[in-house]
């Protein structure tokens, strides 16, 4: 590896950042991390913090994990690559395929579909969904329905279910026949309703209306975030996701659960929907897959929805599918991952530490007013949204923001921004100790705002 002065002339000069400006960072160059163990990063100055961020919501067994390296290592020796198209496989994949199956056997899910990534997944899901109802003699099904705030990746597909305008506008025009439904974010919506219960029931209520408006027989598939991430961690009552899926029984839509942040136990439970009981007709995964140590997503599919591909004929053939699909150093990454997930049983730690985690901020909120809405409780996903006037709900700007940000971190702690919110998702395995480490970092945080 070059020298670090190499390292800090060359940051951002020839690399455009995801989600950044390329020409800001040339002259506010990223920190560049270095190294990374347990649950904690490295910077280039030596500077090392909790990782409250868990990589990008991915790094669910923290960075320390030997059996998933070795595994990686081990394959890369044994085979590193060779296609999945038809007619060739390799043995990581047929282990992966029944890893994952097993994990999710009881969300009904029987068929896996490897991808590079949460957006390849969601785009493979929305293609299939259209698939699936051409072959059951309903081509006009065509059309999605999401939810805003919701985010489901960047591909064209994804984005255009994306309920964010900022993942959009750019972009446009996006897929058509792509509708959106109020989210069930409790702090803020157009019906000013503060009941998540009955918040559940008008979204619903707009989703029926919206069905007969568009006529049920042009919908292939309804998609949601079991707890909404990157739009601010919103979760949603905990009949939500049920009478989402009444909704797409009665009028034949598939029901596609984006787990690719909840899945793998991020939640406190294997998957977000099993979480609120709800089985789904679909699922896209990625990140906790291989905690991130690999790229990897898959989407997965129930019995209902792969017998109709299994029994069509010709027409069942599917004209999808990625160079590096069931790549055999991604899958052992997979089987490794997924082997030590169980062992360490990592769903169970983060029940209580996201609960330790969300009464932490709680209580903070009592000395900071600047803490408008604290969104969380169920695993490690914690929202707080931040405000520059509590009574009037409005917005805190992002230079008070990043101030806070930067606080957090010379006290020894990463966090992540999604606009004035402070998104946290650290490692599964993480202690008892380093939440309080990070719960002592935001009070000095807010205390810099
Ligand atoms: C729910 C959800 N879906 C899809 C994606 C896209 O995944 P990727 O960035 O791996 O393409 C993300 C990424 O954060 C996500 O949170």
């Amino acid at each position: 590896m070059k020298d670090d002065n190499f390292l800090r002339a060359n940051n951002a000069q020839h690399l455009w950042h995801p989600m950044g400006h390329p020409g800001d960072l040339r002259s506010h160059a990223p920190t560049i991390i270095m190294k990374a163990e347990g649950s904690s990063i490295t910077d280039i100055d030596g500077h090392s913090t909790v990782d409250a961020v868990g990589g990008l919501w991915c790094v669910n067994l923290g960075y320390s994990n030997n059996a998933v390296k070795d595994a990686i290592a081990k394959q890369l020796y044994d085979l590193p690559y060779y296609s999945a198209f038809a007619g060739s496989t390799n043995p990581m994949a047929i282990e992966a395929s029944y890893a994952v199956r097993e994990f999710f056997a009881e969300d009904g899910m029987t068929r896996v579909f490897f991808t590079s990534g949460g957006s390849d997944s969601v785009e493979t899901c929305l293609r299939l969904a259209r698939q699936y109802h051409r072959l059951r003699g309903e081509p006009n099904r065509t059309k999605f329905l999401s939810l805003k705030k919701g985010y489901h990746g960047t591909h064209f597909g994804g984005a255009s279910v994306n309920g964010n305008n900022r993942f959009r506008i750019n972009y446009e025009p996006l897929l058509p026949g792509c509708f959106h439904m109020p989210s069930p974010y409790t702090y803020r919506n157009p019906f000013n309703e503060t009941d998540p219960a009955t918040l559940a029931q008008k979204i619903a209520a707009v989703m029926e209306d919206e069905i007969a408006f568009q006529g049920a027989g042009s919908i292939a598939a309804f998609i949601m975030e079991p707890i909404l991430g990157a739009g601010g961690v919103i979760v949603p009552d905990a009949s939500f996701m049920g009478l989402m899926r009444d909704i797409c029984d009665r009028h034949g839509i598939l029901m596609i659960a984006d787990e690719v942040i909840t899945g793998f136990g991020r939640t406190g439970d294997w998957s977000g929907a099993r979480h609120w009981g709800v089985k789904p007709d679909m699922m896209s995964t990625a990140k906790g897959i291989t905690s991130g140590y690999f790229p990897v997503g898959a989407a997965l599919m129930n019995d209902k929805v792969a017998d109709v591909f299994e029994t069509a004929g010709e027409a069942g053939g599917i004209f999808h599918g990625y160079t590096y699909s069931a790549h055999p150093v991604g899958a052992a990454a997979v089987v490794a991952c997924l082997a030590e997930t169980l062992r360490l049983d990592t769903k169970s730690n983060a029940g209580p530490r996201g609960t330790q985690l969300y009464e932490g901020v709680q209580k903070l909120a009592e000395r900071y007013d600047i803490i408008g809405d604290i969104r969380g409780g169920h695993g490690l996903m914690t929202g707080i949204e931040i405000v520059s006037d509590r009574a009037k709900k409005t917005p805190m700007d992002m230079a008070t923001m990043k101030r806070i940000h930067k606080a957090t971190y010379e006290a020894g702690v990463m966090v992540r921004l999604g606009m004035n919110n402070i998104l946290m998702s650290p490692p599964l395995v993480i202690t008892e100790d380093e939440v309080n480490v990070i719960l002592a970092a935001l009070d000095k945080g807010f205390a810099a705002a």
